[in-house]
């Protein structure tokens, strides 16, 4: 007889993941045993103690009065940085636009200073504790980004410290490279775009540390000929395509990304319903993440335009020195109250369809027989309560193949 490694019972609400219609599917008094880091049987908890009884299980968890979730899916971060930016969140709030800080060297390209200066350590410190805390507020899979080192050195630096800070940790993580993040200070863009095609690619794909290729896309940083260029050769080295598209004017990116198969098109801020139509047609994720909206002052993407044309919206917090936010249930309660999503669709956005974004079809952000039991008790009667009840991390213990690792 295996070992009965964990029993959670008598929660209120257990969510499952979608249903076949692409609901949230639901059990009101939800219990769930894990065998060997999986799930071993989910269901009502009267059934399935008789099965499996609490008393013979390594970890007994009564959820009575709260909720069991998925273990959110961060599929959009760039949670791998050093130095400090909050002088620049004054002057955005006095009205300077994003990319004129960028223009005169700040934003990105002071992350870039500070993370050439910072020692292989202090960048595995830097991302353990923001995998510390994303972990404390129930994320259990996260995607990661080079993309501060834009110099072939530095970002292979990013890649170890991503590959040392992440077999240490209990968050999965996934690596993205992006050396087109933004052009060098003093570089030549056309020339910079030969050296990440020529140079920093191929040695990202040889680290082995990144399995997606990711390219800033917008005017006055990387255009659409440039973006292709690089995606292609990402992909002829086995990097699969994300894109940051359609952030803040629309160039045409998300249809790149439909051209591509990418695996998502994030920010999509100025995406309209054509290119939510492609975007659906060609399977790529739309990935929203409402809390940079938030942070820049910007109007919201739209949800409803890239769900009407039938593709799986997901949810990230873009986890980055702009947007300094670990919290999933911070973007889950951003895009109920100013994306207007139901609390439903968003917490498939944060789980199910996050895992589509970073290409984690194996039942990562659902809770099902075979499934890894990474999962969130939530301090609430339902799921409701992660948007409802926001500002708090609602995340009261969270799991990990089966073992409590932050409570
Ligand atoms: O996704 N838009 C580009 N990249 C990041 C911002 C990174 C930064 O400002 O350091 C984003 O929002
Ligand atoms: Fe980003």
């Amino acid at each position: 007889m295996p070992e009965l490694q964990t029993v959670v019972h008598g929660a209120s609400e257990l969510v499952v993941g979608p249903d076949d219609e692409g609901s949230l599917q639901a059990y009101e008094d939800g219990a769930l045993a894990v065998v060997d880091g999986d799930v071993a049987a989910v269901g009502r908890t009267s059934d399935l103690l008789a099965e499996y009884p609490a008393e013979n299980a390594d970890t007994d968890i009564d959820a009575s009065g709260q909720t069991v979730i998925p273990g959110f899916v961060d599929p959009h971060t760039h949670a791998l940085f050093a130095g400090d930016r909050s002088d620049e969140f004054a002057q955005k709030l006095r009205g300077k636009p994003y990319q004129e800080i960028l223009a005169e060297g700040g934003g990105i390209l002071r992350t870039v200073e500070a993370v050439r200066e910072a020692s292989d350590d202090e960048l595995v410190a830097n991302l353990t504790a923001q995998l510390d805390a994303m972990l404390a507020h129930g994320t259990t899979t996260a995607e990661v980004k080079t993309g501060y080192g834009l110099d072939t050195e530095t970002e292979l630096r990013m890649l170890d410290a991503v590959e040392t800070a992440a077999a240490d940790h209990p968050v999965d993580v996934v690596g993205t490279f992006l050396g087109a993040h933004a052009v060098p200070d003093g570089r030549d863009t056309e020339d910079y775009v030969d050296e990440v095609v020529a140079e920093q690619i191929p040695a990202a794909a040889d680290h082995g540390a990144a399995e997606f290729c990711d390219v800033f896309c917008e005017e006055g940083v990387f255009t659409i000929e440039q973006s292709r260029r690089i995606l292609e050769a990402g992909r002829e080295h086995g990097l699969t395509p994300k894109i940051h598209a359609e952030e803040f004017t629309r160039l045409g990116s998300a249809q790149l990304a439909a051209d591509l198969n990418a695996a998502s098109a994030d920010h999509l801020l100025h995406a309209n319903r054509e290119d939510a139509e492609a975007l659906a047609d060609a399977d790529v994720t739309p990935v929203l993440l409402p809390g940079t909206a938030f942070s820049l002052g910007e109007d919201y993407a739209d949800p409803e335009q890239f769900a009407a044309a039938g593709a799986p919206v997901a949810l990230a917090t873009d986890l980055n020195p702009n947007c300094y936010s670990q919290s999933m249930g911070f973007a889950v309660a951003l895009a109920c109250n100013g994306m207007r999503m139901a609390p439903a669709d968003a917490l498939l956005g944060a789980t199910a369809h996050a895992a589509t974004a970073i290409d984690r079809e194996d039942g990562t952000g659902t809770l099902r027989e075979g499934t890894a039991a990474d999962l969130v008790v939530v301090d609430g009667p339902s799921y409701v309560h992660v948007p409802y009840n926001f500002g708090v991390n609602s995340a009261e213990t969270v799991l990990k193949d089966g073992s409590v690792v932050a409570s």
